[in-house]
C-alpha cells in the first residue's frame, strides 16, 4: 500500500496572518487518512510548525541548497529546514528550473542533500506546452527523471506537473496522466536504486481543483496532489483532501 499524500505548494504566498487558513487545514489531518502537507514561504516555516504541532499536519520547504551551511546568501539548507520544523521540500518546480535555471543535476543534488537532513524530497518534473505538442513529453519526463532522481535516495516522491496546466486551469485528460504516471513508475522500477518504484507516491499537480479531483484520483498511478492555488483555502483543499481519501 502506498501512502496518499495531498500538499500544498503555497509558492510565494502567505504572511502571518494566513497561519488562521493553515490552522483550519490542520483540521484536515487525520490519523487514517492521508498525509495532509503543506510547503509555505519559508519566512513561515517555523511559525507553520509550531501552528502544526499536536495536529497530523505536515508541514514542508519549497527549496533547498545543496551545502548544509555556508557562504550562500540567501540560500536555506536542508538541515535548516528539518530544524524549523519541515519534513518534506520540493526540489526541482518548474518555477524554479524556469526562474532560477536549475538543472537535473542540481535538482539531484539537492535531493541527495535533503535526505542526508532528514528530510523527504518530492521531486517535480513535467514537460512545457510546446514539447507536449511536438509529441515529446515521455521523452523529456524521462530524461528529467533519469537526471535528477538519485538511485540513493530510500524515501521519495515524485510529482508530475505538467507546465502548461500549473496555474491555468487546464488540466490533461485522465489518459494522458495515466499515460505519464504509469510511465514514471515504469521508469522508476527500471534504475537500479535503494527505494521501491512501488513505493513511491507519485503526485499529479496542475490546476487540481475540488471539482475534478474525484476524477484525477481516480487515475491509475496517481496517489496524492501536489496543489498551488487551491492549497491556500482551508474550504478548496479540504474537498480534495476528502476525494483523495475517498479513493480506492
Ligand atoms: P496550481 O494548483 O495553482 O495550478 O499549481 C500547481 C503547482 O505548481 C503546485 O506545485
Amino acid at each position: 500500500m502506498r501512502r496518499k499524500l495531498a500538499a500544498g505548494n503555497w509558492k510565494m504566498n502567505g504572511t502571518v496572518e494566513d497561519l488562521i487558513e493553515l490552522g483550519q487545514i490542520a483540521g484536515l489531518a487525520a490519523e487514517d487518512g492521508p498525509t495532509v502537507l503543506i510547503c509555505p514561504p519559508a519566512t513561515l516555516i517555523s511559525r507553520a510548525a509550531d501552528a502544526a504541532r499536536g495536529t497530523m499536519l505536515a508541514i514542508g520547504g519549497q527549496d533547498c541548497h545543496t551545502a548544509g551551511s555556508g557562504a550562500h546568501t540567501g540560500d536555506i539548507s536542508a538541515l535548516m529546514l528539518r530544524d524549523a520544523g519541515a519534513t518534506h521540500v520540493i526540489l526541482g518546480h518548474s518555477e524554479r528550473r524556469a526562474d532560477h535555471g536549475e538543472s537535473d543535476t542540481l535538482v539531484s543534488e539537492k535531493a541527495v542533500a535533503a535526505a542526508a537532513a532528514g528530510v523527504a524530497p518530492i521531486i517535480c518534473v513535467g514537460e512545457t506546452l510546446a514539447e507536449r505538442e511536438a509529441g515529446e513529453t515521455l521523452a523529456v519526463v524521462g530524461t528529467q527523471l533519469a537526471g535528477s532522481v538519485p538511485r540513493s535516495l530510500t524515501d521519495l516522491v515524485i510529482a508530475y506537473e505538467p507546465v502548461w496546466a500549473i496555474g491555468t486551469g487546464k488540466v490533461p485528460t485522465m489518459a494522458q496522466i495515466a499515460e505519464v504516471h504509469g510511465f514514471i513508475r515504469a521508469e522508476l522500477g527500471k534504475m537500479s536504486a535503494a527505494f521501491s518504484a512501488e513505493a513511491t507516491p507519485i503526485l499529479y499537480g496542475g490546476s487540481v481543483k475540488p471539482g475534478n479531483a474525484a476524477e484525477i484520483f481516480a487515475v491509475a498511478d496517481v496517489d496524492g496532489a501536489l496543489v498551488g492555488g487551491a492549497s491556500l483555502k482551508a474550504a478548496d483543499f479540504g474537498p480534495i483532501v476528502a476525494a483523495l481519501e475517498a479513493a480506492a
